[in-house]
This record gives C-alpha cells, sequence and structure tokens, in this order.
C-alpha cells in the first residue's frame, strides 16, 4: 500500500476524471488532498464536480484551470500542492474528432504527457513514495478478429490518430521509467460508460437521440465489437493500482463484456422505452445505418487476469445494473446534459457529424 498525500488528477473535469474525483473521496479511506487540472475543453465541465467542490473545496478539493502542455503552469501547480502522486488522464479522447482534426490530439495527448513528465522529473528530487499513473485505452493495441484476447504482452498496433497518439504517450511513460527511473504505472482500459460521459460517444448519443427523437447513427454494418465496462470499475482497478500496483508495470483494464454495437443499441432502445413507459419496439424503429468510420476498428477485447491475479481486482457492474444506472442518470440530469451540449460541442456536432 502506497502513502499517498497529495494527488493529482489531470483531466479531472471530464468523464472518467470526475468520477475518479468523486470515487476517491466518496469510496476510499484517502484522507489527502486531490488537485484537479483541467483546461476545460469542449469535454471539460466543473458542473461535473459542483458537489465535490461545495463539500471539500479549499480544504481537500481544489481546481486549476491549465494546460499540460504549458510548462510553466504545471510546474507551478507541482511546487504549490507538493504533489507526490498524479494520475493522468487528460487527453483529447473521441476517435471521431481524431480522424476530422487530429492536431489537438498530438498536441495534448503527445506533447502534453512529455510536458508532464519533464516537470515531474525535475520536481521530484528523489522518487521515494512518488507515483505517475498514466491512464491509456485498449485502442493501443489494434483491432481483432473473431477469436483472442489483448494482453499487456500485445504488440502495438494504432489505427486512428486517438490511438497513434495514446501510443506515443504511453511509450514515452515507460521511457521515462526505463532512463530515468520516474516510478510509473500504466493501465489500458476498454470502452467506458456511466454518468458524466459526454454525449459524443455511442451509449450517451444514443440516449439523447432518443429523448430527441432523432435517427441513431449505427456506423457500418453495425458489427464491430467492444468490451463495455461501468466507470466505477474502471476507477476501482486505476486506484488499486496506485496503492498496489507494481511500479514499471502496465495492467489491462476490461469488463470481459463483449457487445456487438447493433445488439447494444436494440438493448438501450429497450431500456429507455422502459424507463418512459414506451412499447419495447418504439425507438428501434429510429436505428439508421450511416457511412462507416474510416479505419473503423472490427473488435476489441480485454484479457484482464493480471489485474484480477496479481492485484485481486474484479468488477462490481453487470452490464444490465449499469446501462439502467447510466440510463437513469441521463434521465435524471436535463441540466448537466443542457449545460455540456451548450457549448462547442453544438457546432461541432453539426459540422462533422449529423451529416453522416
Ligand atoms: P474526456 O474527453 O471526457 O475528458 C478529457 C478531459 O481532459 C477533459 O476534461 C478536458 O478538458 C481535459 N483536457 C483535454 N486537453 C487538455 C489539456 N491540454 N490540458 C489539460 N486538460 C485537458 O475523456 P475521458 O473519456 O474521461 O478519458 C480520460 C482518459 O481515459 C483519456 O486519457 C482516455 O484516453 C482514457 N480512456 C478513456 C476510455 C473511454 O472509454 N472513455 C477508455 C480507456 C481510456
Ligand atoms: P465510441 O463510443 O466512439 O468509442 P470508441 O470508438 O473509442 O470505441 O464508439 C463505440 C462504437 O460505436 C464504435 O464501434 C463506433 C460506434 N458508434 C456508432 O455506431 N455510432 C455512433 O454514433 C458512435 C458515436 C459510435
Amino acid at each position: 500500500m502506497r502513502n499517498l498525500t497529495n494527488i493529482l488528477i489531470t483531466g479531472g473535469a471530464g468523464f472518467i476524471g470526475s468520477n475518479l474525483v468523486r470515487h476517491i473521496f466518496e469510496k476510499t479511506d484517502f484522507t489527502g488532498r486531490i488537485v484537479n487540472l483541467d483546461v476545460l475543453t469542449y469535454a471539460g465541465n466543473p458542473y461535473s464536480l459542483s458537489d465535490i467542490d461545495k463539500q471539500y473545496g479549499g480544504s481537500r478539493y481544489f481546481f486549476e484551470k491549465a494546460d499540460i502542455r504549458n510548462r510553466a503552469a504545471v510546474d507551478a501547480i507541482l511546487v504549490k500542492y507538493k504533489i507526490d502522486t498524479v494520475i493522468h488522464l487528460a487527453a483529447e479522447s473521441h476517435v471521431d474528432r481524431s480522424i476530422t482534426g487530429p492536431e489537438e490530439f498530438i498536441t495534448t495527448n503527445i506533447n502534453g504527457t512529455f510536458t508532464l513528465l519533464e516537470a515531474l522529473r525535475s520536481f521530484w528530487t528523489d522518487f521515494d513514495g512518488k507515483l505517475f499513473h498514466h491512464v491509456s485505452t485498449d485502442e493501443v493495441y489494434g483491432s481483432l478478429g473473431n477469436e483472442g484476447f489483448f494482453t499487456e504482452d500485445t504488440p502495438y498496433d494504432p489505427r486512428s490518430p486517438y490511438s497513434a497518439a495514446k501510443s506515443a504517450s504511453d511509450h514515452l511513460v515507460r521511457a521515462y521509467f526505463h532512463t530515468y527511473g520516474l516510478p510509473i504505472t500504466l493501465s489500458n482500459c476498454s470502452n467506458n460508460y456511466g454518468p458524466y460521459q459526454f454525449p459524443e460517444k455511442l451509449i450517451p448519443v444514443m440516449i439523447e437521440k432518443m429523448l430527441d427523437e432523432k435517427p441513431l447513427p449505427v456506423y457500418g454494418d453495425g458489427k464491430n465489437i467492444r468490451d463495455w465496462l461501468y466507470v466505477e470499475d474502471h476507477n476501482s482497478a486505476v486506484w488499486t493500482i496506485i496503492n498496489d500496483g507494481e511500479t514499471g508495470r502496465s495492467y489491462n483494464i476490461g469488463g470481459e463484456n463483449e457487445w456487438e454495437n447493433i445488439k447494444l443499441v436494440h438493448s438501450l432502445c429497450e431500456i429507455v422505452a422502459k424507463e418512459r413507459g414506451k412499447e419495447a419496439d418504439y425507438y428501434k424503429k429510429l436505428i439508421t445505418y450511416v457511412k462507416d468510420r474510416p479505419g473503423h476498428d472490427r473488435r476489441y477485447a480485454i484479457d484482464c487476469s493480471r489485474m484480477k491475479k496479481e492485484l485481486g481486482w474484479k468488477q462490481a457492474f453487470d452490464f444490465e445494473g449499469g446501462l439502467l444506472l447510466t440510463v437513469k442518470w441521463y434521465l435524471e440530469n436535463r441540466k448537466w446534459i443542457d449545460t455540456v451540449k451548450s457549448g462547442e460541442y453544438l457546432n461541432w456536432m453539426e459540422k462533422n457529424y449529423d451529416e453522416r
């Protein structure tokens, strides 16, 4: 068990990051401080943590609006809060955006990670009790056929600008461990879902379109497969690694829960229909097959036995329960949705997405 005191979470205003901050305050025995460093792109929303800010703001929770690419800003935050642990989530995270505009993915995901690593290398004069945990994706491994699973030893084979940039950042993190001895751990996780996910990813897109009675865009033949994990399970895994993971080691995290997109969309349609008192097939008629995503990875599937065997982690949420919680959350939190939809997101959707 590591002794964590002052944790810096980058990207803590995003989907997984905001759930992580809440998870640490509400579900763990951590007694130290959390600093949330986030530049607040379209995907970052401090409103996601307004309850946490009210309860812990100024004593154990601090928000710093800053860019991970800005070395001076990062340096100042490390010094100000005497940071001993970093959980790095800040990134451009959406594959479709990386296809229409890759540049931010390169500068934030690669240069931003590099800036953090360099800042830590000079700030941590001794590495005792320090840790940099890098949150990454299974997409670095490329695409699977019908058989097999990604293990931690699967060679990297990224296909999108997003996964290529995440791959580069993973390599840099490992290089800093081997070259400079910087204490790092790394995790590669499958597709997350749950509350506070920006409505550009599959599950919240479908829920929002159903509520608006708009076409539900299914890419290609709808038979691409993803392994879905409830965000709370991802965060419990990250917390386990932070505390008990071996320095220098990578861990795969997954749901062991593979779904074809079209089957998942059917399930979602049924859940939303039930929650809204409509007949089971009400929303299915909105399903519309649209042009496929270029370079669309066919199948992701994670072997997470290292997490289970070495660190004793396991998933707590089954898919049925997790999806129901998620749908209910989106139905009950319209103010959050209105807040995130009021920004740049709408313009981008109109330009790049709705015309598919
Ligand atoms: P998100 O897009 O919801 O949030 C990203 C956050 O990073 C936002 O709050 C944004 O404002 C912030 N950010 C972006 N650029 C920044 C910069 N230059 N400086 C400071 N902050 C910046 O993403 P997410 O889905 O929460 O993903 C978080 C991390 O987890 C990412 O690194 C992603 O690659 C990884 N991941 C995501 C998934 C998934 O299914 N969503 C799965 C595996 C791994
Ligand atoms: P997404 O949520 O963007 O995650 P990722 O590309 O990182 O896996 O997409 C999940 C799957 O759903 C992927 O195969 C693409 C597909 N998809 C659609 O069919 N329609 C949509 O509107 C979206 C956003 C995704």
